[in-house]
């Protein structure tokens, strides 16, 4: 079975409810009359706006074929938990996905192998699809120990998933040393880390269509020019894009990457 594509686009903290209103409205734009959603091997194309943009942009989304996701879940269902939110209040929003364990919450907000496995069954429960984010650092890589270091967060990060629940879980394969540099890791070492995760979930799920089935996206400075050679390779799935994502044109050029136009 072929794996569908999956553009997806991580905005991070920008974009108002207004800016990010009209970004959708500039994304569809660059498409004209003809959406993307209504090419055969289309791409699934995501957008992942802060909480507090979210209903404007799936407001602003609606009769496109644009799905809307949110950057973090909560594990627990309500509570003292300041600053967090729970699986119940994106259900309400109506997002569909949800990106968990960027690096940027593991450097900067203590997230854990512990907790984005936490937060992945969460997103589970609720019927939010999980976009699990795995990556090196520099020193990690200079160190050789790229492959041992995802090997342990994907293993981590799924501990306790069935091959039922992997039906739901896309996973983002996202250098740090990538992400913001504007120097994306090549195809071959993006396509090397990629066929690696692919092999280590033909293991742990032996004897199901999990490994085949399941998307890996590549994140990390991806963009208008890079985009085709990477979602060439044959475990890339698609892609995680930050600040390309928030241009119009370039985001716009990526999904129509991922349509072999
Ligand atoms: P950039 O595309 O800005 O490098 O960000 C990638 C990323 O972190 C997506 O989650």
């Amino acid at each position: 079975m072929a794996r569908r594509k999956l553009i997806a686009g991580n905005w991070k903290m920008n974009m108002t409810s207004a800016e990010g209103a009209q970004l959708i409205k500039d994304i569809k734009a660059q498409f004209g009359a003809e959406c993307p959603c209504t090419a055969v091997n289309k791409p699934d194309v995501l957008v992942c706006p802060p909480f507090t943009s979210i209903a404007a942009v799936i407001e602003a989304a609606k009769g496109t074929c644009f799905n809307v996701g949110a950057q973090n879940i909560h594990w627990e269902e309500k509570g003292a938990y300041t600053g967090e939110i729970s699986g119940n209040m994106l259900n309400e929003l109506g997002v569909t996905y949800v990106i968990i364990g960027h690096s940027e919450r593991r450097q900067y907000f203590g997230e854990t192998d512990d907790t984005v496995n936490k937060r992945t069954k969460a997103a589970l429960k609720h019927n939010i699809k999980p976009v699990i984010c795995v990556g090196e650092t520099l020193k990690q890589r200079q160190a050789g120990e790229t492959l041992a270091v995802i090997e342990n967060q994907v293993r981590a990060a799924l501990k306790d998933l069935t091959a039922e629940d992997m039906k739901n879980v896309t996973i983002a394969y996202e250098p740090v040393w990538a992400i913001g540099s504007g120097l994306a890791a090549t195809n071959e070492d993006a396509q090397e880390v990629h066929a690696m995760i692919r092999g280590l979930l033909k293991k742990l799920y032996e004897g199901t269509s999990v490994a085949d089935e399941t998307r890996i996206l590549y994140g990390g400075s991806m963009n208008d020019a890079n985009a085709a050679g990477l979602l060439a390779q044959p475990d890339i799935d698609g892609g995680l894009i930050g600040g390309a994502a928030l241009k119009p044109d370039k985001f716009a050029v990526i999904i129509k990457a991922a349509l072999g136009k």
